[in-house]
């Protein structure tokens, strides 16, 4: 695990994950769009860990210059070992509501970006015949919830399209991760505006916390798994999900 690309580094699960493979010694380019947030970060782990830690401000909803990404990462590292698919933001409210600029922020934030960044290190990958893409999907991918629609279909349609291209690049040496958190704490419901919703209901009491989706993630990576489940009732309920044909 020398070297790896994470998206939506700077908080939550994603930030999480940064610290944990910089601890196994893994250098890191990280994105997102606060450039505050990723310089702190990165002084801190570089700090911490003694890992080369690089940064790009990047929203990742503009659909363009993907490859950017790849080329700075070659730039600076012998190669590109993982790419974890992590940046993603909530929507909360009903189907009638939905405008077309919702829907395009989040699916080109949530899939399109994660397809295209993909798309862009799997020939370098290939090269290399090694590489890990981890993919931070969702359990509503098995279960979706009420009014969050269009964040229910942005998860479905990364849980098949990443189960795809695993068939399709298993015999490059590429291992493509899916990893399905349930509730976890972090930033994402305030950014979803239902912050307060969720402060005051029991959810808030068996939240998982960023750190504990890291360790297994990152568990997973060592031990080349396909998926990710944090309890048995989220492996359950994806099982019972295939059994039952979606
Ligand atoms: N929290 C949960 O309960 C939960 C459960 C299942 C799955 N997940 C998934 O876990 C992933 C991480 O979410 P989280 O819970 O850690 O939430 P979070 O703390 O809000 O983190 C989201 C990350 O994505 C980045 N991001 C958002 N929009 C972006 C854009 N347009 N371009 C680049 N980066 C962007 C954010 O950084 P900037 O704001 O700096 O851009 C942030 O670093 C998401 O894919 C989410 O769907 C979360």
């Amino acid at each position: 695990m020398k070297t790896a690309i994470i998206t939506g580094a700077s908080s939550g699960i994603g930030r999480a994950i940064a610290w944990e493979l910089a601890r196994e010694g893994t250098d890191l380019l990280l994105l997102s769009r606060n450039e505050e947030k990723l310089r702190t970060l990165s002084k801190e782990i570089q700090t911490a860990t003694g890992r080369k830690v690089l940064y790009i401000p990047f929203d990742l909803s503009s659909g363009r210059n993907y490859d950017l990404i790849t080329n700075i990462a070659l730039e600076n590292f012998d190669s590109i070992d993982i790419l974890v698919n992590n940046a993603g933001i909530g929507y909360s409210g009903s189907i009638e509501e939905i405008t077309r600029e919702d829907i395009e922020r989040i699916f080109w934030t949530n899939l399109f970006s994660h397809i295209l960044l993909t798309r862009s290190v799997i020939p370098y990958m290939k090269q290399q015949e090694r590489g890990f893409i981890v993919n931070i999907i969702s359990l509503v991918a098995f279960k979706p919830m009420k009014y969050w629609g269009l964040y229910n279909a942005s998860k479905s349609a990364m849980e098949g399209y990443f189960k795809t291209l695993r068939q399709e690049v298993k015999k490059y040496g590429i291992h493509v991760i899916n990893v399905y958190p349930g509730w976890t704490d972090t930033s994402f419901f305030e950014n979803a505006g239902i912050e307060q919703k969720v402060k005051n209901s029991f959810i808030k009491r068996f939240m998982d916390s960023p750190e504990f989706v890291a360790r297994k993630t990152v568990k997973a990576i060592k031990k080349k798994k396909k998926a990710v489940y944090m309890h048995w009732w989220g492996w359950l309920l994806a099982k019972c999900h295939g059994l039952m044909g979606g």
